[in-house]
């Protein structure tokens, strides 16, 4: 296997791209596809500051050091779940990476915002933690970018994740959030900021390949409660189509980009948004879902140390006649 660029012995094979690239020329062409991104969907400018959203993960990390190596202005923005060991590695492998590259990290508690953890705001809710861990994520990453300054947020999203994403809103003809997956998300509302994914069309090998060729330490286990998911079924079957058909998950996502997203952002209808009557974020509902999340955590957890009410006198229910 040799180098289309020099050569030389390949280290990474990408039959997808019809490619194979040896380490140096390997990280170019990673970094220039992420610089590609950036300016054809013109995300944001090397004027701006970005605020990238890291979990401590491989994608994450790997948008970070190239956005930096590409001389963007950016701030790393961290958010402790509070799922055990997994939330507590996942920040010290974040803050060893801003520390070590001497870059500037905000750490925001989910306990701390919320009330609770994720795994007690999912008994609080009766829901899988995945559940309330999008709503917060989501709420805490726009709330903060808008609060710190910042124009635009960065999420470590990959062509994997995006394909899983489509198949998923195509297999249930999810409208709503067909319309609205795009790599690059213009602010609708003025307390809601832009949102971008500049490796939207590289894929998890290719992120985990540069990660590993420029020695980022990562956290390589995924979250305790994703076994199970579905998007995890979608990946692995994109994977087998894409084992036997080369390329088929970037044109299946870069073909929606082209061909139907378009056509849905079109005929979509705007959704009215308004202030929350409880923090004032956007929203189409009188209280915004965090908030109400919040009250229910809250609720869940006066309950858990309000001591039991004494059971009122009954009378006695007669004896069973002994058998
Ligand atoms: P996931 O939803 O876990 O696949 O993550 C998608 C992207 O969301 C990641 O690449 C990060 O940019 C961001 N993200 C996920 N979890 C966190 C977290 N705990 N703190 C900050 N950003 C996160
Ligand atoms: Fe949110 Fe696993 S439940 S990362
Ligand atoms: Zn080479
Ligand atoms: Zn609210």
């Amino acid at each position: 296997m040799r180098c289309v660029k020099c050569q030389g012995t390949a280290s990474v094979d990408l039959p997808s791209r019809n490619a194979a690239y040896c380490a140096p020329h390997y990280l170019d062409h990673f970094e220039y596809e992420v610089g590609h991104n950036i300016r054809s969907l013109k995300m944001f400018t090397p004027d701006e500051r970005v605020l990238v959203a890291v979990s401590g993960g491989k994608d994450s990390l790997a948008l970070w050091e190239t956005l930096i190596r590409l001389g963007y202005k950016t701030t790393g923005f961290h958010i402790h779940l509070g799922i055990g060991e997994y939330s507590d590695l996942s920040r010290e492998k974040t803050e060893a990476y801003a520390r070590a590259h001497g870059v500037e990290l905000i750490v925001v508690e989910v306990e701390a915002a919320v009330g609770a953890t994720i795994p007690e705001v999912s008994k609080a809710l009766r829901r899988v933690p995945c559940s309330g861990c999008g709503l917060t994520k989501r709420y805490l990453m726009n709330r903060t970018a808008r609060e710190q300054g910042f124009s635009v947020l960065a999420t470590g999203h990959n062509l994997d994740d995006e394909a899983a994403t489509l198949m998923g809103g195509v297999l249930h003809w999810q409208m709503d959030s067909l319309g609205r997956q795009a790599p690059a998300l213009e602010s609708t509302h003025a307390r809601l900021g832009r949102k971008v994914k500049p490796l939207y069309t590289l894929s998890e090998k290719e992120t985990a390949s540069y990660a590993v060729l420029r020695h980022i330490d990562y956290v390589v286990d995924e979250c305790p409660h994703s076994v199970g998911a579905l998007s995890l079924l979608y990946k692995d079957v994109l994977n087998r189509i894409e084992a036997e058909s080369h390329g088929t998950k970037l044109r299946f996502f870069q073909g929606y980009l082209k061909n139907l997203r378009p056509a849905l952002a079109s005929a979509g209808q705007k959704v009215e948004l308004r202030e929350c009557a409880t923090c004032g974020e956007a929203t189409t509902a009188e209280v915004c879902a965090y908030c109400r999340m919040v009250q229910q955590v809250y609720r869940w957890k006066q309950r858990r140390v309000a001591p039991a009410p004494t059971p009122a006198p009954t009378t006695p229910a007669p004896a069973s006649p002994s058998a």
